[in-house]
């Protein structure tokens, strides 16, 4: 898919970093395809030294000959990189942003031509090729740029796209989920510790648990009950354990914290587009 494409990044910073690398490890892109920019003179050496792509600080220099720009700076940086780039642009050229909580008519109303605009919602595991990507397409972009998109963001895990105004319930569950769950593991150890166990075995013990909990319910396919259920033995311990879970109200408290993470998610939305 992304085969003879050539890939401009504006922003390599930690995010453009993980998703070049990945790139780079897991597609047909070579360095040779791949522009990358960024603010200070001084992360051109890093870059450089990190991925060994060509790097700039000019953004109107890379736009000019990429199919694919995707644009990974900071969100208060959005308004002064598109209109930057906007007249450069060409309807036959992808432009990809992954700001948090800039939407595709953010983007689009600064643009001169009708551009085709994705815009990503990934997570920090990316760094791991273990991303979470959700995604949703602006005014003009098609089925074509669904895919190319969808096999950028499988680079570095999985993809997802969903209607733009649940980007939001995205941002909640799968770019804020790794705080919840470093705390579920962060607790868990702590147990093995009130157990005796050391602070090392703890952390291993819960954090692999997490890993392949995870990895059963993406692999089997079948529902966490049904999973659940099968490790709990009638009268044995497990059972004892989600007792206290639902005593604590640890599920009704998840749900509680995606939800309160969404609504902030749509603030910070309206404050992001309503600076125009
Ligand atoms: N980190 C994540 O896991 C994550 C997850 C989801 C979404 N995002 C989104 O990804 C974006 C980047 O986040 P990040 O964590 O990677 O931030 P970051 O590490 O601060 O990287 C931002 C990069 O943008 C560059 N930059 C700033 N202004 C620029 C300009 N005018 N032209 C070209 N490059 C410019 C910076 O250059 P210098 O290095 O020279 O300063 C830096 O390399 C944000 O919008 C964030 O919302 C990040």
């Amino acid at each position: 898919m992304l085969k003879g494409k050539k890939l401009g990044v504006i922003g390599v910073g930690k995010l453009g970093e993980a998703l070049i690398a990945g790139l780079l490890k897991q597609s047909d892109l070579d360095v040779t395809d791949i522009i990358g920019s960024v603010h200070h003179e001084a992360s051109i050496d890093r870059v450089k030294e990190r991925l060994g792509i060509s790097t700039t600080l000019d953004n109107r220099e890379l736009t000019k000959d990429r199919d694919i720009i995707l644009i990974a700076v900071k969100p208060q940086n959005m308004d002064k990189v598109v209109r930057e780039i906007a007249d450069q642009l060409k309807p036959n050229q992808l432009l990809i942003s992954v700001a948090a909580s800039v939407t595709t008519a953010f983007v689009e109303e600064r643009l001169t031509q009708p551009i085709p605009v994705v815009r990503a919602m990934p997570n920090t595991p990316s760094v791991m090729n273990a991303g979470m990507t959700g995604l949703c397409l602006g005014t003009h972009a098609k089925s074509e740029h669904k895919e190319i998109a969808e096999a950028i963001f499988d680079c570095v895990g999985k993809t997802v796209f969903v209607d733009e105004n649940l980007m939001d319930g995205v941002t909640a569950l799968s770019a804020s989920g790794p705080a919840y769950l470093y705390v579920v593991i962060e607790s868990l150890a702590e147990a093995g510790v009130k157990l005796g166990l050391s602070r090392e075995v703890s952390t291993l013990l819960a954090s692999q648990t997490m890993y392949g909990a995870s990895r059963m319910v993406l692999e089997s396919k079948a529902h966490p009950a049904l999973l659940k259920d099968m490790v709990t033995t009638p009268a044995g311990c497990t059972i004892d354990g989600l007792m206290e879970l639902e005593e604590g109200k640890l599920r009704v408290t998840l749900i509680k914290a995606v939800v309160k993470a969404a609504e902030r998610a749509r603030e910070l939305v309206n404050n992001q587009n309503s600076s125009k």
